[in-house]
């Protein structure tokens, strides 16, 4: 026997999460009706009643989905008849699944995009305590992850927190691309009724009310922009989560994972891996994955409305929840590690850091950048052939390079190394005090979209 083939444009299974949405558009709708006389005040009471209790049913566990009414929309509208009876045929006047399946995502989308900046916020202010915390903590600074030159711990969690900021941004923008209110486009060409448009947009908090019905009912691009400012957060936390898979290694030592953000090897009993670190990193391609998806879904669709728009759904959710529980265990392993600053602190120790300083040391005495730089070569790979960091050198050793060291070459340090580099966006604990300052500000500034 063939399976029943309509099985195969059922969504119910994942668009029933859209109840919320679907039910508020409907009684906002209703309302306008009754508002412009296209039904009676009674009959929008019986609809709004009815879809209310239809919310508190589905809430409840109680409503009896049905696969073969295929989409939320269809078994909202059908269990509604058999609440309030034939009036509940009078709620689609004026209106299209169309343009009620944009609303609901678009009101979706407005919701994710505030919760996902909701969880960035928490993540940066995980990274801003951890930062003040360890204000003045020097740790290596690395590039092509060879220790480069020393910096502040606080200024390397704050680059974070930039990252995160410019997220917020992108989710900023995606709700107000998705804050346009697409209902009363009906199928594609508008409706022949009175409708009061902007009356809906008021009800259901949108901005303003679309321009292009054909647009309204067809485009996506707020679903793309979503799933682009999710991925784009994603390779920020995955970079995140590189970091802390390398720093909670016992040959970086730098962090203690907290227990319940570890798991244990089954086979080895010493063993606390970072599963939820590694588990962010390797989400990230699934959210990459559904960006993908969507683009391609959509790049080939004429106007208007086509059922290949149905695919919009899972890939999004599946972003929504995977973004919006990655932040949430990020939050919470950044708040409870544990810093191990003395290995931070002789890690920095390490690794010649300070030949860049001890190269500025013999600009400031007139040599030429590119000279001091060969000297510094050269110094270096003396210390290491002594076992030695550059700048333990004696002065004798230092003489032996150039005669412009003088004693005051002994000086230099990881501190006076941090503490130079005192340009705006620099190393130095003056500009780190300062952008920790800066950055609770911001934070307290944008609590809202
Ligand atoms: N479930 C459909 C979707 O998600 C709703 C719109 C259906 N419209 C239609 N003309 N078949 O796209």
């Amino acid at each position: 026997m063939n399976p029943d083939p309509s099985s195969y444009t059922v969504s119910i299974h994942y668009d029933r999460r859209l109840y919320r949405q679907d039910i508020a558009g409907s009684i906002a709708h209703a309302r306008m009706l009754a508002k412009q006389g296209i039904i009676t005040s009674d009959e929008a009471e019986a609809l709004c009643d009815g879809l209310a209790a239809i919310g508190v049913e589905i809430e409840m566990g109680e409503f009896p989905w049905r696969p073969d009414l295929e989409d939320i929309h269809m078994n909202i509208e059908a269990r509604l008849k058999e609440k309030v009876g034939p009036v509940a045929g009078k709620l689609h006047t004026a209106r299209s699944r169309n343009d009620q399946v944009a609303l609901d995502m678009r009101l979706y989308t407005k919701e994710a995009s505030q919760k996902a900046i909701e969880g960035i916020t928490k993540l940066q202010e995980a990274l801003l305590n951890r930062a003040e915390e360890h204000k003045a903590l020097v740790m290596p600074g690395y590039t092509h992850l060879q220790r480069a030159q020393p910096v502040l711990l606080a200024h390397h969690l704050l680059a974070y927190f930039e990252m995160l900021q410019r997220d917020r941004v992108r989710f900023q923008q995606c709700h107000a691309t998705a804050d346009v209110l697409p209902l009363g486009s009906g199928a594609l060409a508008g409706v022949p009724y009175p409708l009061d448009r902007e009356f809906v947009a008021k009800e259901l908090g949108f901005s303003s009310i679309s321009a292009n019905s054909m647009d309204a009912v067809s485009d996506r691009d707020f679903l793309v922009q979503y799933q682009s400012a999710a991925a784009i957060c994603m390779m920020h936390l995955s970079r995140l989560a590189e970091e802390l898979v390398l720093w909670s290694s016992q040959e970086f030592g730098f962090v203690t994972l907290d227990a319940q953000y570890t798991t244990g090897s089954s086979i080895m009993p010493q063993k606390r891996n970072p599963d939820f670190a590694e588990l962010g990193r390797g989400k990230t391609g699934r959210v990459y994955g559904h960006l993908m998806g969507i683009l391609t879904t959509l790049k080939g669709l004429p106007l208007t409305y086509n059922r290949d728009l149905q695919e919009d759904k899972e890939g999004f959710f599946d972003t929504v929840d995977t973004l919006l529980s990655t932040l949430e265990a990020f939050t919470g392993m950044i708040a409870t590690m544990t810093i191990m600053t003395q290995r931070m602190e002789a890690a920095a120790q390490k690794g010649n850091m300070l030949a860049t300083d001890l190269a500025d040391y013999l600009v400031g005495r007139g040599m030429p950048f590119r000279e001091a730089h060969g000297v510094l070569r050269q110094a270096s790979d003396y210390a290491r052939s002594q076992g030695k960091e550059v700048h333990h050198l004696s002065l004798e050793e230092y003489q032996r390079f150039s005669d412009l060291f003088d004693a005051d070459v002994l000086k230099i340090s990881l501190q006076g190394s941090v503490e130079a580099r005192d340009v705006p966006g620099g190393t130095s604990p003056r500009r780190v005090e300062e952008a920790i300052k800066g950055a609770r500000i911001q934070l307290e500034a944008c609590d809202d979209i």
